[in-house]
């Protein structure tokens, strides 16, 4: 699910900007690597120092991808690798959630965020007592909650899941009806691909092989359309085009593949392909293109997660110097958050 990133072990501050400079050419000026190779070489050494663990999502920006985490990957993968660390600090280089999600699986290791905010336009698209109130309305459909949400919200749900074990987990409850929160796209794919019938919150159950869903959004996702496959293909006809399950049901259907962010890349990886559009946060498009320097990636960085986007290198060095920014969930809360992880890690 992670891939190792393979900067060398116990680079010094030279090898890091040789390795930088090798791997992110034609992507990162030259220039802007020279000042943040310092900075990386110096967060890698404080982190041995510190004995932390630096957990880093696939939507980073390419320098920090290929620098400091010891452990890149998706929002699946990267809680798994939460769930064993046995580190003193757990430094998450990706939103709020993500780092929430590590804390409630690690209650007793310090889990730093490198930023004061670094949200999610799914996870605040929902509150506990929403849950609640479609559980009223809803008695005894169990809740499965996106990972993408706050610990009050996984606290009301049954199970957890990612964009790359959700369809498997619904398959997997043992009821024909689900409640499927809060992203409108992804539960609208899960449904299609699971054979339910979607339905609002407000709305009469048909009976059998419900889903009720919520109108939740990714502000990133939301925003690519049909119509830009449809250019990228008329320019260059053997586009392979590749789209994330939060893009709307009419995008994943159009692409030639939609799955979680390490799915993605794993298929960029292995296809024969020599040209894709990839659909999602443009810093993956850099970070595949440069795993990948003889495939062409096209990607529209106009389209940006401003969240993911608050993670910087510099950031992360005052977080793991200062160990500020650190992540805390209320106990009882807490408990009752992990029971949704715990039975996702368990199903998937
Ligand atoms: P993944 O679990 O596929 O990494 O997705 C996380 C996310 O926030 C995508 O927008
Ligand atoms: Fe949330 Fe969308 Fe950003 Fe992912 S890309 S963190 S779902 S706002």
């Amino acid at each position: 699910m992670t891939i190792n990133t393979k900067m060398p072990d116990a680079a010094t501050a030279s090898e890091t900007l040789e390795y930088l400079k090798k791997t992110l050419q034609n992507i990162v000026p030259d220039s802007e690597l020279v000042v943040k190779a310092e900075i990386a070489y110096e967060i890698n050494r404080l982190k041995k120092e510190k004995n932390a663990v630096i957990l880093g999502h696939n939507y980073m920006e390419p320098a920090l991808f290929y620098s400091i985490p010891d452990h890149v990957g998706d929002s699946l993968g990267l809680a798994r690798i939460a769930a064993e660390t046995d580190a003193d600090r757990i430094v998450f280089c990706g939103v709020r959630f993500m780092a929430e999600t590590a804390k409630i699986l690690n209650p007793d290791r310090m889990v730093l965020l490198p930023a004061r905010v670094a949200g999610c336009s799914l996870a605040s698209s929902i509150t506990a007592q929403d849950v609640r109130d479609l559980k009223a309305r809803y008695p005894g459909i169990p809740v499965v909650t996106y990972i993408n949400t706050y610990a009050d919200v996984k606290a009301e749900t049954d199970v957890c899941c990612t964009s790359s074990n959700a369809a498997d987990i619904v398959r997997k409850l043992d009821s024909d009806s689900v409640i499927c929160l809060p992203d409108e796209f992804l539960a609208k794919n899960i449904a299609r691909e699971t054979g339910k019938n979607v339905i609002f919150p407000g709305s009469d159950r048909t009976g059998k092989d419900d889903m009720v869903i919520w109108d939740g959004r990714c502000e990133v996702h939301d925003k690519f359309t049909v119509e830009d496959i449809l250019n990228a293909r008329q320019q260059f006809p053997d586009t392979v085009v590749v789209a994330h399950p939060e893009c709307s049901p009419e995008v994943v259907e159009a692409a030639d593949y939609s799955g979680s962010t390490t799915a993605m890349t794993r298929f960029v990886r292995e296809s024969d392909a020599e040209r894709f559009l990839i659909l999602t946060e443009c810093a993956m498009g850099d970070n595949i293109a440069a795993e990948n320097p003889e495939k062409e990636m096209l990607r529209m960085c106009s389209i940006r997660c401003s969240h993911m986007n608050e993670i910087t290198l510099e950031d992360t060095l005052t977080c793991l110097r200062q160990d500020i920014y650190q992540i805390e969930v209320p106990e009882d809360i807490r408990i009752r958050a992990k029971r949704s992880l715990d039975r996702m890690l368990k199903l998937s």
